[in-house]
């Protein structure tokens, strides 16, 4: 496997160390704060200082003195209070950088000991489309999943379809009210589902009543009553076609499309055994589990709803007893807005409590809204929630005027053209998405999201692009891949930026924070502008440096498009625009 020059820096130093009976925890290198002076610093000399009652510089000085010896090396120094400035030698990041173009992993890690994570970062409702408020969970929720994978960590997708709370009973409900009973249900589609779900809400808000019959309908559902299971699977069905449409079009995947539903049995288990552990309690009708001890009292978790019925947050326990039982899950990763982060505390006290599922490590990465100019969450114009389709819609019309006619392109159809705004649109929406830190909400903005030349996705997409391009130029050319040379400060400047590539990835996965890849693809790509710029390959007379550039193209082509995969964006072939 191809080694990135700072994990062999970091051997070379931890030799030194042994030798020097120093901590080789602080044999470490850092790209440099000062890449003016350096490539790469240490400052283990700084933190040794202290427990050794030593000047720091002198321990700095002792380290620099034999690496110096290294052939690799070009240039050393000691600086300031003991930093230890390293530059190495154009030869050696050349050969790493080879070595990298030659490994199909481009030299990144892969773990030792690969983990099964379960993720749950769908959870979209029957009845409903999705909106934008599906949004965030699913592109950083993909983000994630590839980042594990290629990580190598065993990862299973599933939607958590809500399936199961008193909307279900408020449906059917309003389809009884308005047919006088369930006969017609197998004939509703999605948005005939919808209406009834919305004049439903309507209903319940206005009428104890009727509030009353969808209560009493769910539990009768929730309790096997066949002809209510009938209908309700019906619902189910045609909610989940029209939401795996949506996520197609996001290219979210999911291995599981289990529901709320799913965890019915295991509740009851999840009820007997807290009454076992002698963790539940009547509270007003309610069970429920006190979470009062610590230093930061939480609300109870209710297992048992007043009415009888298992709530969100027994469903999400038992889901976890579940993908603990069946899955034999080592972590579980929900991706869901930050507002439920109370309720994931909740529901992972009290899956400690009950021993459900022990050693498992359970994280809820919380995200921001995605927020209109006004800086509240999303809307569309007349104050309603913006369906996901619409808004990609709209972004795929706001593209689509940036394109060409088919009669002014080299032969591309209207089908590629439609395929390229798709592409386009989807990789400008995810990228202004995962350009964010999580934690952050954004501003969705049409203006600028897919200009080409900021940090956006169809930037990025348009460099690859634009390497295809010089690769069949190159071609036609005669100009062949050789290795890579480095002779100037820009092919310089490119190398060393690739070789953070294993870096970047460790990073964005140990931080699950798919913002560190889109931060670099989009220095990347600059980087590969400037080299461009000043470093020709088709006008090149000497062949080795030609075919040497066009191998560090291509290599920048490759990582790139690694890093809108890992994005979960496409890389079009050929970008076109008016
Ligand atoms: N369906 C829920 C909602 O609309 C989100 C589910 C999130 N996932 C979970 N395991 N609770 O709020």
């Amino acid at each position: 496997m191809a080694q990135l020059l700072e994990k062999i820096l970091n051997q070379k130093l931890s030799a030194i160390f042994e030798k020097n009976d120093l901590d080789v925890k602080f044999a470490v290198v850092k790209n440099s704060d000062r890449p003016d002076l350096s490539d790469f610093q240490c400052n283990g000399a700084l933190a040794l200082a202290k427990p050794l009652h030593k000047n720091p510089r002198e321990i700095a000085t002792l380290i620099a003195s034999e690496l110096e010896k290294d052939a690799d090396i070009a240039k050393i120094s000691v600086d300031g209070p003991g930093f230890i400035n390293i530059s190495l030698k154009n030869e050696f990041i050349a050969q790493e950088l080879n070595a990298m173009s030659e490994d199909e992993r481009f030299g990144c890690d892969k773990t030792n000991e690969p983990k099964k994570i379960v993720m749950d970062f769908g959870g979209p409702n029957v009845a409903k489309a999705l909106h934008v408020g599906h949004l965030r969970s699913a592109v950083i929720g993909e983000s994630i999943r590839r980042i594990e994978k290629f990580y190598g960590n065993e990862v299973i997708s599933d939607v958590h379809f809500g399936d199961w709370g008193t909307p279900m009973g408020m449906i059917l409900a309003e389809i009884i009210n308005q047919d006088g009973n369930l006969d017609k249900v197998q004939t509703y589609d999605i948005e005939a589902i919808s209406a009834f779900y919305k004049k439903a809400n309507i209903r319940c808000k206005e009428d104890e009543a009727a509030k009353e019959t969808a209560r009493q309908i769910t539990a009768a559902l929730q309790d096997g009553n066949p002809e209510y299971r009938r209908a309700w699977k019906h619902l189910r069905e045609v909610s989940v076609n029209a939401v795996k449409k949506n996520y197609d079009a996001l290219e979210a995947h999911f291995d599981l499309w289990l529901g709320e539903s799913d965890a019915h049995e295991a509740s009851s288990e999840i009820v007997k055994l807290a009454k076992e552990k002698g963790l539940a309690e009547l509270d007003d009708g309610a069970l429920i589990v006190r979470l009062e001890e610590g230093n930061k009292p939480k609300p109870p978790v209710i297992l048992i709803k007043s009415d009888g019925g298992f709530g969100y947050q027994i469903t999400d326990v038992a889901t976890i007893k579940m993908r603990y039982d069946d899955l034999k899950a080592d972590e579980i990763i929900y991706v869901v807005d930050k507002r439920q982060s109370l309720h994931f505390e909740q529901v992972f006290e009290v899956a400690e409590k009950l021993g459900i599922a022990p050693n498992v490590k359970f994280l809820h990465i919380g995200f921001g809204t995605v927020n209109g100019a006004d800086g509240k969450p999303f809307k569309t114009r007349d104050g309603g929630v913006m369906n996901l389709e619409d808004l990609i819609e709209m972004s795929k019309d706001k593209v689509r005027e940036s394109m060409p006619k088919p009669e002014d392109t080299d032969g591309y159809d209207a089908a590629y053209i439609e395929k390229l705004v798709s592409e386009i649109a989807i990789g400008a929406i995810k990228f202004q998405d995962l350009k964010n830190t999580i934690s952050a909400g954004y501003v969705f903005e049409l203006e600028d999201f897919a200009k080409f030349d900021g940090k956006t996705g169809p930037y990025i997409q348009y460099a690859i692009a634009r390497i295809n391009s010089i690769l069949r130029k190159a071609k036609e050319k005669g100009i062949a891949l050789g290795d890579i040379v480095i002779s100037n400060n820009e092919e310089r400047d490119l190398a060393l930026k690739l070789a953070q590539l294993n870096n970047v990835i460790l990073r964005a996965e140990a931080d699950k924070e798919p913002s560190i890849i889109s931060d670099y693809a989009y220095t990347l790509a600059q980087t590969f502008s400037s080299f461009y710029n000043a470093s020709p390959i088709m006008g090149e007379a000497d062949v080795t440096l030609a075919s040497g550039r066009l191998k560090l193209a291509k290599l920048t082509r490759d990582i790139l498009t690694l890093l809108l995969y890992l994005l979960g964006i496409k890389a079009p072939e050929v970008m076109l625009k008016a």
